[in-house]
């Protein structure tokens, strides 16, 4: 029972950091050009979970040079980053946190 307790606990407070995380790296790389759910330069963060995998969305921000096309983009204005693989993960599912909140 304590032990049950202590397991829950511990899941949310990893759930929470995992959160926090993705938020950061959001606001540290994203967020001059996406918002949340509102369109800024951008698609919103709702709008892509909404149609997008998460491997597309990892794929698109890896190399926007390579994917645009295949995303229905005529030109892409995005900057490429250099994110680790932690980081995108992170931002990935950050992003998928928006699915269904349009
Ligand atoms: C310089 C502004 C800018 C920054 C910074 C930026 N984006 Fe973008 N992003 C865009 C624009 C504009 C588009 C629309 C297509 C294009 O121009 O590439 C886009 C498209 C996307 C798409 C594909 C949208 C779709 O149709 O599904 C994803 C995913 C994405 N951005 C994720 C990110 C993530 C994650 C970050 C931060 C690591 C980020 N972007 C940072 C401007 C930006």
């Amino acid at each position: 029972m304590r032990l049950s307790l202590l397991l829950s606990l511990a899941f949310c407070s990893a759930l929470l950091a995992q959160e926090s995380d993705g938020k950061k790296v959001f606001e540290t790389h994203c967020w001059g050009c996406h918002h949340q759910t509102a369109v800024a330069f951008g698609p919103p963060f709702s709008e892509i979970a909404d149609k997008r995998t998460k491997d597309e969305i990892k794929a698109y921000v890896i190399s926007p040079e390579s994917m645009y096309k295949a995303f229905g983009y005529k030109r892409t204005v995005m900057t490429q980053f250099n994110l680790s693989d932690n980081e995108l993960d992170l931002i990935s599912d950050y992003i998928l946190t928006y699915k269904g909140t349009k």
